[in-house]
């Protein structure tokens, strides 16, 4: 079976190739894509660079030009919740698209025609995270993850988001990636690690802990896919 890992930036992924050690390199519509035989199964990995476009695009092709099966997403986010410290880890049930408004034609924010407000993630795969995060001893939040072409470095912005969407973090990619699975009728599963909350010392925040972020989040990706490969 082949299993797609994606992240937005290099640092998202860099430890999942690393993890994989050996890989072959394919560049596809502007973009690479690396290929590795792990513990039986085909992994396809790419980074998508940052935002909604990107990822729709990443995630497209993982599934339609390499044949993934599944979808793991790896990454960092800003925190909403106050429960909710940098390096915690959470895993989305469910994901808006923040910046989404045609409210002037009277629809609620982050739904258009045809579409909905909430694509929900897999539960099959949330419920492995389950069992992957009891082994690993790690406490893993469940929540809403509000996705948008914005780096949320505002507490009005940020809260305006929690409350619109009850969301419990916030990022770039979630739910654009979610739309594509959803589409597609690939099972997808979306991690995110925190790396700052959303105010406004989110930039110096984000700039100081994606690296450690990064890591624990695909350290964790990594081991839903040894329980993967062990099914
Ligand atoms: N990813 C990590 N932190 C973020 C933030 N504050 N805004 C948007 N995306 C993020």
């Amino acid at each position: 079976m082949t299993i797609a890992i994606m992240g937005a930036m290099p640092e998202e992924i860099a430890p999942i190739l690393e993890k994989v050690g050996e890989y072959k390199t394919t560049s596809y519509a502007g973009n690479n894509y690396y290929e590795a035989q792990y513990k039986g199964l085909n992994l396809v990995i790419a980074y998508s660079k940052i935002g909604k476009v990107f990822s729709t695009l990443t995630a497209a092709t993982l599934c339609e030009h390499f044949g993934a099966k599944k979808l793991l997403f790896s990454g960092v986010a800003g925190a909403i919740s106050s429960d909710l410290k940098v390096g915690d880890l959470i895993v989305a049930t469910k994901l808006a698209q923040h910046d989404l408004d045609i409210t002037a034609f009277g629809h609620p924010f982050g739904y258009v025609p045809e579409g909905a407000v909430f694509v929900e993630s897999d539960k099959e795969l949330n419920s492995l995270a389950y069992e992957v995060a009891k082994e690993m001893q790690k406490p893993l939040q469940e929540g809403v993850i509000a996705t948008g072409d914005q780096f949320v470095a505002d507490e009005a912005r940020k809260n305006w988001i929690g409350n619109t969407f009850g969301a419990d973090a916030l990022e770039m990619e979630g739910a654009s990636v979610a739309v594509v699975c959803d589409a597609l009728n690939v099972p997808f599963f979306i991690l995110r690690a925190i790396s700052d909350a959303a105010d406004m010392d989110a930039s110096f925040s984000f700039d100081e802990f994606l690296e450690t972020s990064a890591v624990q989040s695909a350290a964790f990706v990594m081991n839903m896919v040894d329980k993967l490969a062990q099914k």
